[in-house]
């Protein structure tokens, strides 16, 4: 969508994954039910905690925030756990220096049975826009699948009439047979209409949803429909970051964030900012990593080699001239395995001479020729920028 908006990815916080549709705060509950204290607390977080300077900026309230029944034709938040409305929130979360974004459905009822924006497209446009929200996800929950192609573009429409600039989340490829590419013809909707988009499954606490999204992804190669259709101000949405959450071990959570950066992909941790262990937050603040994912290129990066087996090689071509290599190590027996990328396997560059850094250990690894040959332990992935060197820089 040709807003202005999300010339990156975007980057930030989302209440989901961890924190789901817990509306009881009383008790154990009180810390982690969607209100009014919990996204205060979390953007203060972000704004004192390094997450904001790091590039996290948007602190959306996932679904659970409305009550079930409008006032007046109008979205209403809870009165218990948001007593000081949508404006008031979206203003501290502002002078903080972070942006506000919130959820709806573009169906009658969100996935939780709450009010969705259908047939009121104009007013809660208008709402969101009164209440200074700069992101809104759209869900597709109880929509008719063939309602879509017209209620996405139209919600859109009713979001630039209100001439706030809104970052514009559809989840409309997730609720398709073909997650919009080919036969549902889709693709070139969303990239006019929509700033993101989710294709695939939700995300949860395990390795297994990792790999089982990072599946739907590996088939991609530079000439899919979906990878052609990244770019900035259009991005695809593999769902959340778990870092920081249960499921994943340090190495796992690396691997995510590796791979969420190569395919160009938002950012959005659903953690507890109030207790993130330092090796989270180490991979999360990985600046290296960050540029990566924030390229100014905006090309999605894909699997080259190996993909479908245990060692895999995914690269995405960079502004200037680099690359972003990643060496997975999917299987689980043993320490490890050598991975060889002969640099002719990339399809968009061919490098002879070239350098290597390594993102996660933040080292430099030196100047290689035609291959790079590199140990990866099972269940991780290492990190590499490349760039292109000379014979003389190998000579010294
Ligand atoms: C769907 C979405 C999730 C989340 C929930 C909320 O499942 O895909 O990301 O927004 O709805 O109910």
């Amino acid at each position: 969508l040709d807003n202005g908006l999300a010339l990156t990815p975007p980057m930030g916080w989302m209440t989901w994954q961890r924190y789901r549709c817990e509306t009881n705060c009383s008790g154990e509950g009180a810390q982690r039910c969607i209100n009014e204290d919990l996204i205060k607390e979390m953007a203060d977080r972000m704004a004192e905690d390094g997450w904001l300077d790091a590039g996290y900026q948007y602190i959306n309230i996932d679904d659970c925030w409305m009550l079930p029944e409008r006032a007046e034709g109008r979205l209403v938040p809870d009165p218990k756990r948001f007593p000081s409305g949508m404006a008031a929130l979206g203003e501290y979360i502002h002078q903080r220096g972070l942006k506000f974004g919130t959820y709806g459905d573009i169906g009658y009822k969100t996935c939780q049975g709450l009010t969705g924006f259908h047939d009121h497209f104009e007013e809660d446009a208008q709402t969101l826009a009164d209440w200074k929200v700069d992101y809104i996800k759209v869900d597709g929950c109880n929509e008719n699948q063939e309602d879509m192609a017209r209620d996405y573009p139209a919600f859109g429409a009713a979001l630039n009439k209100t001439g706030r600039p809104i970052v514009y989340s559809c989840s409309w490829p997730a609720y398709m047979p073909h997650h919009c590419e080919k036969t549902d013809g889709c693709m070139n909707s969303l990239i006019q209409h929509c700033n993101l988009w989710r294709n695939f499954d939700d995300v949860a606490d395990s390795w297994d949803s990792v790999k089982s999204i990072t599946n739907f992804w590996k088939r991609l190669n530079s000439s899919d429909e979906m990878v052609q259709s990244a770019g900035p101000g259009h991005w695809n949405d593999p769902d959340m970051l778990l870092v920081g959450g249960f499921g994943l071990s340090v190495s796992e959570a690396q691997s995510q964030f590796a791979l969420w950066s190569l395919f160009a992909a938002p950012l959005f941790m659903s953690n507890d900012l109030r207790d993130i262990s330092q090796e989270a937050r180490d991979i999360l603040q990985n600046r290296e990593v960050i540029a990566v994912n924030q390229d100014p290129l905006g090309k999605q990066g894909f699997c080259v080699a190996g993909c479908d087996g245990n060692l895999r090689v995914w690269a995405r071509p960079l502004a200037g001239g680099d690359v972003a290599v990643i060496f997975q190590n999917l299987g689980f027996a043993g320490d490890g395995d050598s991975i060889t990328l002969p640099t002719s396997t990339l399809p968009f560059k061919t490098f002879r001479i070239f350098k290597a850094r390594d993102l996660f250990a933040k080292k430099d690894l030196g100047i290689f020729r035609e291959e790079l040959t590199l140990y990866v332990h099972v269940s991780s992935c290492r990190m590499i920028r490349i760039s292109a060197a000379t014979e003389q820089q190998i000579m010294v």
